[in-house]
């Protein structure tokens, strides 16, 4: 699970707040699957309508630009973001994401490997609305800043806990990674995000950083599919 600071600038999520009340918005639980339907209890902007498309592109570019990102989540295919609202007394009971996604208005599908909520409220304008997310350590809460976003493996069970007071407003989505494996992506996060800090430090030799470099995407090619 990897928080990312202020993937959105203040200016960017007063634009997505400002374009989100103007846009049409319906009931959240008709884009759920299966059991995830009978729990989801929210609203979601319509993803059809091109202000909201306009939105999703620029956070999916955002995540192309955020190298944190791309090297947690290695993406393959990125489904557009959606965004839902939870108003007073709604929530989306503990659930899984469909392990296979159609993206809209496309032939193509998607395996979900790293789900991404980016957080469009500011925590204390709401209550409650708490991203819980089951791991092997226990429940994991997580309340963001606006403008934050986490990125956690699509295979958790997770919910949003009822919202008590105000409006949680959020930007969801789904990549597929080049490395389906939870554990060897993240040991290749690891590899990367160190690989990066020796780079900063500035005293490391050159003829090291390049082996290291080369054990890095020789394992990339060993593990990816694309
Ligand atoms: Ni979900």
């Amino acid at each position: 699970m990897i928080v990312i600071e202020k993937i959105l600038s203040d200016e960017e999520v007063n634009h997505y707040r400002q374009q989100l009340a103007e846009c049409p918005w319906g009931d959240g639980g008709k884009t759920a699957m299966g059991m995830a339907a009978s729990v989801k209890n929210n609203n979601q902007a319509d993803s059809s309508d091109a202000k909201v498309s306009q939105l999703a592109n620029l956070l999916l570019s955002r995540i192309g630009e955020t190298p944190k990102i791309v090297s947690a989540a290695l993406p393959h295919k990125i489904f557009p973001p959606c965004f839902n609202r939870y108003s007073e007394t709604e929530e989306y009971g503990y659930h899984v994401d469909s392990a296979i996604m159609r993206i809209p208005n496309t032939t193509d599908v998607l395996r979900s490997d790293v789900s991404m909520t980016t957080f469009l409220s500011e925590p204390e304008e709401y209550d409650g609305g708490e991203l819980i997310i089951s791991t092997e350590f226990g429940q994991q809460q997580i309340k963001l800043p606006a403008g934050y976003a986490v990125v956690y493996p699509s295979s958790s069970l997770h919910k949003v806990t009822a919202v008590t007071r105000g409006q949680r407003l959020a930007a969801i989505t789904w990549m597929q990674s080049m490395i389906s494996d939870t554990n060897i992506r993240q040991n290749l996060y690891q590899l990367d995000q160190t690989i990066q800090n020796l780079i900063k430090e500035n005293n490391t030799s050159r003829t090291e950083l390049d082996n290291l470099h080369n054990v890095y995407h020789n394992l990339i090619r060993q593990f990816a599919t694309l």
